[in-house]
């Protein structure tokens, strides 16, 4: 078993940890400041899966012993809010396509995360981190969808598309054996 690796994924859930309480309040700030009601119902339910997220991440650290970053934890509470607050001022457009750009970076976190867990021996984590990493593919594919549409994107460009979700998994099973293939 690997300390680096145990090290790693701590840090790493510590910052998943944070991120997702950011995230929670800037998704309650955003499904607040727009009209659509089946905009507002869904970007409510995805502010409900971040909380959800936070508290399995929230296990998992306790699980290993660690605990979230009090500095982080203030950081992310004022970049939700900052965001929250944007949202009622920012227009339709940049919310959705901010939202959209930094959902496709939390799925390659859970990947990483899942990764390191591996590398520390604790599979029983894998599971729960790379179906977070999917939900975030759903999050990111959302988004992308109410974005991509929007004229704005002929001047601001989309961000570099994902892959299909199943490459979540088979890119973690791929990694499983390369480290079979060097152990
Ligand atoms: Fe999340
Ligand atoms: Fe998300």
């Amino acid at each position: 078993m690997s300390a680096g690796a145990r090290a790693k994924l701590v840090r790493q859930l510590q910052m998943a940890y944070s991120a997702e309480l950011g995230a929670g309040y800037a998704y309650r700030g955003h499904w607040r400041s727009v009209r659509d009601p089946g905009e507002r119902d869904h970007i409510r339910q995805i502010e409900a899966e971040e909380w959800h997220h936070r508290e399995l991440v929230g296990g998992l650290l306790r699980q290993l012993g660690g605990k979230p970053s009090p500095l982080r934890e203030f950081i992310f509470w004022w970049i939700g809010h900052f965001i929250a607050g944007f949202c009622h001022v920012g227009g339709w457009f940049a919310p959705m396509y901010g939202a959209g750009r930094l959902e496709r970076g939390n799925i390659v976190e859970y990947e990483d995360a899942a990764v390191f867990a591996a590398e520390c021996g604790h599979h029983e984590m894998i599971d729960c981190l790379l179906t977070m990493a999917e939900v975030e593919w759903d999050h990111e594919a959302y988004f992308r969808s109410k974005a991509s549409g929007h004229p704005f994107v002929r001047i601001l460009k989309m961000w570099p598309a994902t892959e299909p979700k199943e490459a979540i998994r088979a890119r973690f099973a791929e990694n499983e054996k390369r480290g079979d293939a060097v152990a």
